[in-house]
């Protein structure tokens, strides 16, 4: 059931810390920080030189985050929209990771399939035990959020990205990549569930939803860590309340998306402690053109001065403050959609898995 949450949705969103916590179990070494998947054998990844992350709409997300990571990892990797991928005929140096919740998206199937096909090793990061993606591929990496009822994907993102954290650090070992990564991820994803649940128990995003309802579009910026979260921020937002959102990397505002901006299209920009100088900046490019911004940051960050509206986020490395933002942004959303009452576990046209092309 819904546990007491109007909608399966909330009662999801609420349920990241727990999920979360599934997710990260047993997973990291507390004495070295080495990570072991109970599926995976060691050297798993021995032979890779090259990642290619395979994926859909919210999933397509996270694997960008997760592409951002391996690169920082020293790993080259790079996140494709399943429907649109292709590859070399002979893969036999690259993994192709399809990134799928349910396991059964017929175009992430298809990309897979194709990268097996030319020699690819294949890995499924999913949610379901015994899907198709698990079974079909080399190598199965479950995210061990739970069942997600809610069409919005939103549990599942969250876990796939602390997962595919956790991936990228399993695969930079096996290869014997000695770049640094994403300096403090093991800390800040050990304060994880306890950050989002600072969050799910704030009220910030019901009232910052109330104050912007009946806005022309709802514009969401971020760079770096930040930039897969407006594009989530977004497709969550245009997913349940049917208004018009569109996610930008901050720096693409220039190049022309800042001709949409006006009084009546606020803009979220998303502040992680990566870039946040220049994010300012186009936040002040937004502002003149009248647009309110609502930065979603720390609290005594100084985009919080500069912005006409704040939703705050526990301080901490920025894979995980992006993730803090993804979840109030999910709530913005949710709070969103209540006001315009939509059908907000089954947004009309959506389907919770799409198994055609
Ligand atoms: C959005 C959403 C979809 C899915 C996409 C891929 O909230 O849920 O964009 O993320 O259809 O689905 P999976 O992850 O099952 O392959």
């Amino acid at each position: 059931g819904k546990g007491g949450y109007d909608h399966y949705m909330l009662k999801e969103i609420h349920s990241q810390p727990d999920a979360l916590t599934d997710t990260l179990s047993g997973r990291v070494n507390p004495g070295d920080g080495g990570v072991a998947f109970e599926s995976l054998p060691d050297g798993a990844f021995a032979d890779v030189e090259q990642v290619r992350l395979v994926a859909c709409g919210t999933s397509y997300h996270a694997s960008l985050a997760g592409a951002r990571l391996l690169r920082q990892a020293g790993i080259p990797a790079h996140a494709e929209l399943a429907s649109e991928f292709s590859l070399p005929e002979s893969a036999d140096d690259t993994l192709a990771v399809a990134v799928t919740q349910s396991g059964e998206t017929a175009d992430t199937l298809g990309a897979v399939r194709a990268a097996a096909d030319a020699g690819a090793q294949t890995l499924a990061v999913t949610n379901v035990v015994g899907s198709t993606a698990a079974r079909e591929c080399d190598d199965a990496l479950f995210i061990r959020a739970g069942p997600e009822i809610g069409v919005a994907a939103t549990k599942t993102f969250t876990s796939q990205v602390a997962t595919l954290s956790l991936l990228s650090r399993r695969i930079a070992a096996d290869v014997g990549a000695d770049a640094p990564g994403d300096a403090g991820i093991l800390d800040g994803l050990d304060a994880l569930p306890g950050d989002v649940r600072d969050v799910t128990t704030g009220d910030a995003a019901r009232a910052i939803a109330n104050r912007y309802r009946g806005s022309d579009a709802y514009f969401f910026i971020g760079r770096g860590a930040a930039h897969s979260v407006a594009l989530e921020g977004a497709l969550k937002f245009k997913e349940i309340t049917y208004e018009h959102a569109e996610g930008f990397a901050a720096g693409e505002l220039k190049h022309g998306p800042l001709a949409l901006v006006t009084p009546d299209t606020p803009v979220f920009a998303i502040f992680t402690g990566d870039g946040d100088e220049q994010t300012l900046t186009n936040v002040e490019e937004v502002q003149s053109r009248g647009a309110p911004v609502v930065a979603v940051a720390p609290d005594g960050h100084p985009a919080v001065d500069v912005a006409d509206d704040h939703l705050p986020i526990p301080d901490t490395v920025p894979t995980c403050a992006s993730l803090l933002a993804a979840v109030q942004l999910q709530l913005l959303s949710y709070h969103a959609a209540e006001l315009l009452d939509r059908a907000i576990d089954k947004p009309r046209n959506l389907a919770k898995s799409v198994t055609v092309q």
